[in-house]
């Protein structure tokens, strides 16, 4: 089924947060620091202030104080009571381009011209930037668990193989296509409407109500559509606070968009990573010992955490596995949620150290996987709900032709390319979270179906419509699911690949809900249908009918006779005590195959074969632009993407699509992606495990393991850029 928004979107009619068109609205465009770290001694603004159409010029002498801002307690949650940064709150810098200064005009040129004439004097403070001259001051995270051991911490040194390695992973940015943005329109002192791209309107509305000390149903959050996310739109940033505080100010409503270089390190980014993994085998490649230490940079205000070792604990089957995180604080920018937060830079290492070892081991890298199969959860020694990781392996080694591999490096070639074969499996942590959905049938036919969550691209509303269809039997062109609105049901926002399992099965079960109330109706009008079992109904076709073909009613039928306007139903949903006895991952093996110009070390991907299990399936075309892009962004990590700071000037150098380089369609080669495509009952009531992060996993440590066998050199340090190569 296509997208049920599709034409809106490349129509242009579907609306973005900073498209629409308030009445006397004002722009604000931030100026940004120039120092990493230090005060502001003084900041002229009376050019600014005289230039055209200016409304305001705010900094923090003159910047209303949101009264959350004050009093904030230490907290390790990157949402913090106050440990944020407060825009314009004082004097201090904590990072480069950090917003000093918002300029507020009539048009956002006018606005523009004015922040550039803002001058700024500073009082420098020496800055730290560079987190491999830091490491030494690494911090164990406040609110982590305490460090991951299980079984024997010394089993690594009796091990028969041992393989000891450090790996390397650089800042990644987010960079949606839409840039983060947010209207403010104020009504009073204590109610106020904001546009804004989110990922969550519940968190913005929640964020936003916490730092002006408001009702939280006074503050309306509306974020209908979003132009991709990927983690940066699950917090509130500068955007949001710098239009709140403006329109306060102005009373007037304001627009504040982000430019292109101001996205890369004012909305987070994924963080740099060092990562030491140790591997001790048995002489047959049994794990008998896993290490994983990683070290992730955050900034010197906020303790942001990604998960960068909990795939260790649970991928393979090993009785000896610790792990440790810990943050190295810097004079940067937060950094936050970012694809796959912690398991794309940690299945670099993990999957780069196993591929290692099978050469140590002379054993091919697919059967060492095989040979530590985990059966059960090796952390909670729980069953798994499902696991369909070994049929990954199967159908993508026959897809991709593995068995064509020669095992030995640099002994596959095309013409002047050296060929290279590389694998790796992936996990990503499914769960199921609260969530609520309404559904009303109107008596014209219609369904319509809400909940407060997120679409940043990926198609929630075409499955939400589905999932609605398949349980009411009204067909999916009666069908609309909103989204998008803080004053819809509350619900998990478009993150951690929740949307389905979570929005999913509160939409089924709302529509389960709604059709048992039709049934009750219907039994008033059929009396005979009293005693009939409600499993002996089936919903098809906008009707209600029962198994035996004896009663076949349309829904509008049963609202007419009852007289009837609507029938509604509102479930909150959530996971049941079974679910809790199981453990749920969605997985992936991927197969990937490289080309090494010889002479020139250039670099190409020529294939990829991804299979993925993540339970069931609820719409094939959008499911697999999710693992399109998700394989990209791994591609991406792999070769290209990393933004640099001149630790110099603790600035970021890179700040735009011309130097931050991305793969473009030239880059992508043939992408195959398989679903396993079974239902994982035990989790959710529609059979899904989650799907948005679980692609990306694994796919550059494959990429690297195929460096390696086209070329012997092992690259432990993303990205793979030719240069590494010599
Ligand atoms: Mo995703 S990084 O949980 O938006």
């Amino acid at each position: 089924m296509n997208r049920v928004d599709g034409k809106l979107k490349v129509t242009g009619a579907a609306k973005y947060a900073a498209e629409y068109n308030i009445p006397n609205l004002a722009y604000g465009v931030l100026a940004s620091g120039a120092i990493a770290r230090g005060r502001i001694k003084s900041i002229d603004t009376a050019a600014a202030e005289k230039a055209p159409g200016v409304i305001a010029i705010i900094t923090h002498l003159n910047a209303p104080k949101p009264p959350g801002y004050a009093g904030g307690k230490e907290s390790s949650d990157p949402r913090t009571d106050g440990r944020e940064y407060r825009v314009f709150y004082n004097n201090v810098i904590l990072y480069s381009g950090q917003p000093v200064a918002l300029a507020i005009a009539d048009t956002f040129e006018r606005a523009r011209y004015a922040a550039s004439l803002v001058k700024v004097q500073y009082v420098k403070e020496p800055h730290q930037t560079d987190m491999l001259a830091n490491m030494d001051h690494a911090v164990a995270p406040k609110e982590e668990g305490p460090d991951y051991n299980r079984g024997d911490k010394n089993a690594f040194n009796s091990a028969a193989y041992t393989l000891a390695q450090e790996y390397h992973t650089q800042l990644q940015v987010h960079n949606p296509m839409e840039p983060h943005s947010a209207i403010a329109v104020w009504e009073g002192n204590d109610k106020i409407t904001v546009y804004n791209k989110t990922q969550s309107s519940p968190i913005a509305q929640e964020d936003i109500a916490k730092a002006w000390k408001l009702e939280k149903e006074n503050v309306h959050i509306i974020s209908h559509f979003v132009g991709g996310a990927f983690g940066g739109a699950s917090r509130v940033w500068p955007e949001e606070m710098a239009a709140t505080i403006g329109a306060k100010k102005t009373g007037r409503p304001l627009k504040v968009v982000f430019s292109r270089d101001q996205l890369f390190n004012m909305v987070g980014y994924r963080p740099q990573s060092v990562q030491k993994i140790k591997l001790g085998t048995t002489k047959n490649g049994k794990l008998t010992a896993i290490h994983h230490e990683a070290f992730g940079n955050t900034s010197t205000y906020e303790q942001f955490t990604a998960n960068m070792t909990s795939l260790t604990q649970a991928l393979y089957d090993c009785d000896n596995v610790s792990t440790k995180y810990r943050l190295v604080p810097l004079d940067v920018s937060t950094p936050c949620w970012t694809r796959a937060p912690g398991e794309a830079p940690g299945s670099f290492a993990l999957e780069s150290a196993l591929d290692e070892l099978s050469y140590q081991l002379k054993m091919d890298p697919l059967e060492l996987r095989k040979r530590n199969y985990a059966t059960q959860d090796p952390s909670s020694k729980q069953p798994w709900s499902t696991k369909f990781l070994n049929e990954c392996y199967e159908r993508g080694s026959a897809q991709f032709g593995w068995d064509k591999r020669n095992p030995a490096p640099q002994s596959m070639s095309k013409g002047d390319w050296l060929i290279g074969y590389g694998m790796a499996s992936g996990i990503y942590g499914a769960w199921r979270a609260p969530s609520s959905a309404r559904a009303v049938l109107n008596s014209d036919g219609t369904l319509i179906v809400q909940s407060a969550t997120a679409d940043v691209g990926v198609g929630t509303a075409t499955i939400m419509s589905q999932i609605a269809a398949d349980a009411t039997g009204i067909s999916v062109e009666q069908i609309k699911f909103e989204l998008g609105d803080s004053r819809l049901p509350p619900a998990i926002g478009q993150f951690g690949s929740l949307t389905t399992t979570s929005v999913g099965s509160a939409v089924n079960d709302a529509c389960v809900a709604l059709r048992q109330k039709a049934i009750e109706y219907l039994r008033k009008i059929q009396p005979s249908l009293q005693n009939t079992p409600a499993d002996e109904f089936i919903f098809s076709e906008g009707k209600i009918k029962t198994k035996d073909g004896g009663v076949a009613i349309a829904y509008t039928d049963i609202l007419k006779q009852q007289n009837l306007p609507s029938i509604e139903a509102r479930v909150d949903s959530k996971g049941s005590e079974e679910a809790n006895k199981y453990s749920s991952y969605s997985y992936n093996a991927s197969f990937v195959e490289v080309g090494v110009h010889a002479l020139t070390n250039q670099l190409k991907v020529n294939r990829v074969v991804s299979v993925i299990d993540a339970g069931r399936i609820m719409n094939m075309k959008t499911a697999r632009s999710q693992v399109y892009g998700s394989i990209a962004w791994g591609i991406g990590m792999a070769l290209m993407e990393e933004s640099v700071i001149d630790h110099r000037y603790g600035r970021w150098m890179i700040k735009d699509l011309a130097d931050y380089h991305v793969p473009v369609n030239a880059d992508i080669p043939d992408i195959e992606v398989t679903f396993i495509d079974k239902s994982d009952d035990i989790l959710t009531p529609i059979g899904a495990k989650g799907l948005g992060e679980v692609g990306i996993v694994g796919i550059a440590a494959a990429i690297a393991n195929a460096v390696y066998h086209a070329t012997g050199k092992r690259i432990r340090e993303l990205p793979i850029t030719p240069d590494r190569l010599i």
